[in-house]
């Protein structure tokens, strides 16, 4: 298999982020709103497998150890240079594994087959082909498990000089509002027979999407 570092993608996230990652944490606090959200309606209890696919410097992971704990935390990314982060952010909290979104396979790289919680944080915009991404994750489920999902939205309610400029920050970090989420967040919730609920924060910033597994019977 080719190993992720040849593949273009993986080497762009790594140009983005090799001086990014050091200040990620502290710079992104001010503009990637709802990950905290999403991390509070997590409801990930002990024991709980809980996987962030695209899981950048671990920020996330590290929060909901501290807000779920005796959950056990999982991460994949693309880009070895995030994962450098994550590693120091998290020593050992986790298990940590370059992966790509689009067509990782979790029993080989994390040992573990399916999970109870899977979130995605900011990532879809990244990513070429996230339509893919965003079934590979509802694919990782374990039977009653959720897949949290936050990212951009259409950011309609900023005024529009604001947004343009917004917009054009973003598109230097390669990051791409996906407008059409909620609709392809439906398809894969109908193909998958999962159950969606979808919001959107103050001003259209962000979309907020949990498409969620029925229970097993007893
Ligand atoms: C904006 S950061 C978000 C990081 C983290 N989820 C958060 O909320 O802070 C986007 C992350 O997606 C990763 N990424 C981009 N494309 C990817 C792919 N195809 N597979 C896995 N990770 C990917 C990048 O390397 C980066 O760490």
């Amino acid at each position: 298999m080719a190993s992720l570092g040849a593949s273009p993608h993986a080497a762009l996230m790594d140009e983005v982020y090799r001086g990014q990652r050091h200040i990620y944490d502290f710079t992104r606090k001010y503009y990637l709103f709802g990950r905290d959200t999403l991390i509070a309606g997590l409801a990930a209890g002990p024991g709980a497998r809980v996987l962030e696919v695209a899981c950048g410097t671990g920020r996330n992971l590290a929060k909901i150890a501290g807000a779920w704990p005796g959950a056990r935390l999982y991460g994949i990314d693309i880009s070895a240079e995030m994962l450098k982060s994550a590693r120091a952010a998290l020593r050992g909290e986790a298990s940590l594994a370059q992966g790509d979104a689009c067509s990782f396979m979790p029993q080989a790289l994390l040992g573990e087959p399916a999970f109870e919680r899977v979130v995605l944080s900011y990532s879809l915009s990244m990513i070429p082909d996230w339509e893919r991404a965003l079934d590979q994750a509802a694919a990782c489920l374990a039977p009653g498990g959720s897949l949290h999902v936050v990212d951009f939205a259409s950011l309609d309610g900023l005024p529009s000089p604001f947004r343009r400029l917004l917009r054009a920050w973003l598109a230097r970090f390669h990051v791409e509002p996906r407008e059409d989420l909620p609709h392809v967040a439906a398809k894969v919730a109908a193909a998958r027979g999962l159950i969606l609920a979808s919001r959107r924060g103050p001003l259209g910033y962000y979309q907020l999407h949990v498409l969620k597994s029925p229970e097993p019977r007893p």
